[in-house]
Formats: C-alpha cells, sequence, structure tokens
C-alpha cells in the first residue's frame, strides 16, 4: 500500500511563475489494484509520479510505502522499489542495446555488475521464459537491438522490465499513448495479465477514459492538484464518467 500524507510541492518556488501544484494531498493506494489516475492536461498527474519515484522533490508531505517511509530516499534508492513506464517507447529501454541486454540491465537494477558477466545460461533461459508468456515472439529476438522493434513490442518489453523484479509499486504514465489504437489495446491488455498474475500495485495515468475504467479496480480524477472524483470502477460507466469530468472541470475552470 501507498500513502501519501500532506503533499505539498510548487513549482519555481519563491518566483513570479510560482506554480502551486499540490497543496495538502492525501491518498491512499491499495495494494494489488490498479489504480487509474485521469485529469486534464497539466492538471499535475506526471508530476504526482515523479513525486512518489524522487524524480521531483517535494516541500512538504510523507511518502510512505508498504510501511516503510520513503520521503527521503534517493530516487536511485526508490528505482529498487518501483517499476516505471512512461509514454516514448525509448524512455525505459537502451535502443542500441539487445532485448537481452536490455533485460540483463533490469534483472541487475541497483547491482554492481558488468554486462558480460550477467548474460550466463541461465540467466538467458530465465529471460526466454519471461518472454514468452507475452506471446509476441520476442524469445526468439533475444539479439535483436531493441531499436529495431516496434512501438508495441517496445513498451511490452518495458513493461517486462519494469515488473520482473517484483516491484512494489508500478507507476504507468500514459505508456500506450504513443502507439496506434490497435497496438494500444495490446499493450493495455499485457499490461493487465501482468499485474494480475503477480499482483502488482499499480497507478496508472491514462488520457482515455474507456481504458481507464476497462483496466483499473478505481478511477481517480485529479484536478489541479486535487482530487475531484474517487471511484471504484465497477461503479461508473464510461458516460457517467464524461459527464462529471465535463461538469467538475467547467465548475473549477
Ligand atoms: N519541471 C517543471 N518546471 C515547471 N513547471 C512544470 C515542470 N513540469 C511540469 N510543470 C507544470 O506543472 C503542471 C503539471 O504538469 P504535469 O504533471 O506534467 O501534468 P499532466 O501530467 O497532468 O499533464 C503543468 O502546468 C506543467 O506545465
Ligand atoms: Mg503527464
Amino acid at each position: 500500500m501507498l500513502i501519501i500524507k500532506g503533499l505539498s510541492m510548487s513549482f519555481n518556488k519563491g518566483t513570479d511563475n510560482e506554480l502551486r501544484l499540490f497543496d495538502g494531498l492525501n491518498l491512499e493506494i491499495e495494494k494489488n489494484r490498479c489504480t487509474a489516475l485521469i485529469g486534464p492536461n497539466g492538471c499535475g498527474k506526471s508530476t504526482l509520479l515523479n513525486l512518489i519515484a524522487g524524480s521531483i522533490k517535494l516541500d512538504q508531505g510523507q511518502i510512505i510505502l508498504d510501511g516503510e517511509e520513503i520521503t527521503k530516499l534517493k530516487e536511485e534508492e526508490r528505482a529498487n522499489l518501483l517499476g516505471r513506464v512512461y509514454q516514448d517507447p525509448y524512455m525505459g529501454v537502451s535502443p542500441s542495446l539487445t532485448i537481452l541486454e536490455n533485460m540483463a540491465l533490469a534483472d541487475k537494477k541497483g547491482e554492481r555488475f558488468t554486462l558480460k558477466r550477467l548474460i550466463r545460461k541461465k540467466n538467458i533461459d530465465r529471460y526466454r521464459e519471461i518472454l514468452r508468456e507475452l506471446n509476441l515472439g520476442l524469445e526468439n529476438k533475444l539479439h535483436t537491438k531493441v531499436k529495431y522493434l516496434s512501438g508495441g513490442q517496445r513498451q511490452s518489453l518495458s513493461l517486462i522490465m519494469a515488473t520482473m523484479k517484483h516491484p512494489s509499486l508500478l507507476l504507468l504514465d500514459e505508456h500506450t499513448a504513443a502507439l496506434d489504437p490497435k497496438t494500444s489495446d495490446l499493450v493495455m491488455k499485457k499490461t493487465k495479465e501482468l499485474i494480475e498474475k503477480h499482483a502488482i500495485t499499480t497507478i496508472m495515468i491514462s488520457h482515455n477514459l474507456k481504458d481507464a475504467l476497462e483496466y483499473s479496480d478505481r478511477i481517480i480524477m485529479l484536478n489541479r492538484g486535487n482530487i475531484i472524483l474517487d471511484r471504484r470502477s465497477k461503479d461508473i460507466t464510461e458516460d457517467q464518467l464524461m459527464e462529471i469530468y465535463r461538469k467538475k472541470l467547467e465548475m473549477v475552470a
């Protein structure tokens, strides 16, 4: 479980351009569930994930992950507890390395190593098994450089790499937004399979209300750093969500 207590954060603090994004935000994310985070552009979704991951510092508040306070941990230290997949298919992988090399790097996240030492027969078999569960044929392309994969294959590989160390929390930031609709569907399905199979606590930012509803257990709508809706996904339809989205945003505009 992730607990966020009294989170406050401004960009450009103390300047004329100060932008107060969060002002005492409280939020609990249940374990082994997928929580979708939606809201208009610029409402602070990505910033919230960056604050959780430690890529951006908070001004006030506490972040507690599975009972451990991580607020003061550095980004690299938190990286051992977190998995992340970004919108840009190049962010989560090293394009000029092979699938095998990328997986070996993800496998040894946070450890000292040399790539050559890592790529051992028993690891290769394990990586092949992990890739096989994706069902995209990547297990037969271990020596292909990642830059030659399609966007969908790359995002699926990013997902596998982000989850192979069984992170306490998986952060997905519009990870299908750069894909065509059919590939996006495929990657969403793979995402659901993986997080259910391994029971991974997930926060998924989505620009797509339909996906957010279909693939999450709970849906949270942010606006200007405030939670304006928090529901079980099964208790709300896409039309209702759309209506609330429109109304609430008009109200607070
Ligand atoms: N590094 C930064 N410096 C200043 N302002 C930023 C920075 N990153 C994001 N912002 C601003 O913070 C707001 C929230 O951004 P973001 O969290 O990326 O929104 P979302 O992901 O919900 O679209 C936006 O107004 C954005 O311009
Ligand atoms: Mg964003």
